[in-house]
């Protein structure tokens, strides 16, 4: 392990100064990075940022939080480190030593992993770039700069590991993760719900509680890769994608926690006039926001996976933690079908159902924050509950994508379906009104009327902290 050194152009602990190919080849990928950000990044103008820096990656003080320039921030690459001993816990090489090189026969598989995870984290900056100018509090706009800069430090990530392991196939595939862009007509990102819009607050919490958290389950998968380098390198994007998780947890909260206040202290269903967020809206846009990010964890079944696992480029959720033989090959599991039209179960190898575990895993994780919602509007006082539509509703990918179904599971035809879809996913009319609310409040301890304040602030600083700095 090396130290990392911040003075350089490119901060790393992998070693780049000895390695002058490599980091010719990323001194050269940099320039086109920093244009796709000032193009494609966060919109709004600052003059400094209070921002958490990965530094190194040791268990005291890897990240180093200070006002930053935008202009001087710099994105580093930084490996968990790594374990000499480790080996594979899963698959036909379950034993066998961890590879610290791509092995020929898995080249292209593993490429593709790490291109589609790559593909995600520029997707996710460039939909959040306008929601600067909207922003809710000074606390709140340091929140989604520290999210931009880090999706932003998960794509260097992703794109030293084309460079250095890759060859040219590698460089040109760092290439094209700069120029697809999130809902570009030609070239659009990999997955869909990278492609979706985030054109409000609201939208903005859903996406970083269900869609990183998607991000949070396949990193999971991807560490326990028998390629070490991915291995150690999602390590350390799940210690960043935490903060992640925090902001869409606390941010819904705190937009269920207002509405309940103000139906309370109002005594009405309806806060719409006392600038709240109803709660029908809020439902409407946890509907969008899990169904679409289900359509993350592909089909039901899926053989490339179960290829992908026998092989032991991706594992499970937790791998190292399950009781049994992580070879599965005798295994089964149930999983979602659709049956002679009707919603069922079938029975399936435990290697092709592998999305299908992973997926069991993202929601019932999901059903934690729905919990913790639930528990905000009970301690108001109020009888409403949110609740997770069924994993049926709203699908486009997998078992589900022919049909239609009601948010209870229920299936219904087309028809019925147009006219009753207004109900349960945003209308124009909710999008309109949520973006009516999105006044931005860019002055320092001050919050806006359609959201709470939060319990803490960063770093052990006050909410009323000075966290921006705008020019
Ligand atoms: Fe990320
Ligand atoms: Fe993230």
């Amino acid at each position: 392990m090396t130290t990392p050194d911040y003075g350089e152009k490119i901060p790393n602990n992998v070693g780049l100064r000895d390695d002058r190919r490599l980091q010719r080849a990323l001194e050269s990928w940099q320039p086109n990075f920093l244009s796709w950000w000032q193009s494609m990044g966060p919109a709004l103008n600052t003059k400094d940022v209070y921002l958490r820096t990965a530094v190194n990656v040791g268990r005291e003080g890897w990240a180093h939080f200070a006002h930053v320039p935008m202009k001087d921030y710099r994105w580093g690459i930084f490996l968990a480190e790594r374990d000499a001993q480790r080996t594979i816990a899963f698959g036909q090489h379950k034993g066998e030593p961890a590879w610290q090189q791509v092995p020929g026969e898995y080249r292209a598989d593993l490429q593709r992993l790490i291109v589609i995870q790559g593909d995600t984290e520029p997707a996710s900056v460039e939909q959040q770039r306008n929601l600067g100018a909207t922003a809710p509090s000074l606390y709140d706009l340091r929140n989604l700069f520290q999210v931009n800069v880090e999706e932003g430090r998960h794509l260097w990530a992703m794109v030293y590991l084309l460079h250095a392991y890759f060859g040219r196939d590698g460089r040109e595939e760092a290439e094209e993760l700069l120029h697809r862009n999130s809902g570009s007509e030609d070239a659009p990102r990999i997955l869909g719900a990278f492609n979706e819009e985030t054109p409000d607050w609201l939208s903005f919490f859903m996406f970083t509680y269900f869609t990183d958290r998607d991000g949070k389950y396949q990193l999971g998968t991807l560490k326990e890769s028998a390629f070490d380098p991915l291995s150690r390198t999602c390590e350390f994007m799940l210690k960043e994608e935490a903060h992640h998780m925090m902001v869409g947890t606390t941010g819904v909260d705190r937009v269920v926690e207002r509405t309940a206040q103000l139906m309370t202290e109002n005594d009405t269903d309806d806060p719409t006039a006392y600038g709240a967020i109803p709660l029908p809206v809020i439902q409407k846009y946890l509907n969008f926001h899990y169904s679409v990010s289900l359509d993350l964890f592909g089909g039901e079944t899926s053989t490339n996976v179960a290829n992908y696992y026998t092989a032991g480029l991706k594992g499970r959720w937790m791998e190292e933690r399950r009781k049994d033989d992580h070879q599965l090959t005798d295994h089964s599991i149930m999983v979602d079908a659709l049956i002679e039209g009707q919603i069922a179960q079938s029975e399936v190898a435990a290697l092709t159902g592998l999305n299908t575990d992973l997926r069991r895993e993202y929601i019932a994780d999901c059903q934690s924050g729905v919990n913790r919602w639930n528990k905000i509007l009970a301690d108001a006082g109020l009888p409403h509950r949110l609740k997770l539509p069924h994993v049926a509703f709203n699908r486009k990918v997998g078992a589900f994508a022919g049909v239609q179904a009601t948010p209870d599971g229920d299936l219904i035809a087309e028809d019925e379906w147009a006219r009753k879809q207004r109900n349960w996913l945003p209308t124009e009319v909710d999008k309109t009104f949520v973006r009516s609310l999105m006044k931005p409040v860019h002055e320092r301890g001050k919050i806006a009327a359609w959201i709470a304040p939060p319990r803490n602030g960063i770093n052990g600083k006050p909410f009323d902290y000075d966290y921006v700095h705008l020019t």
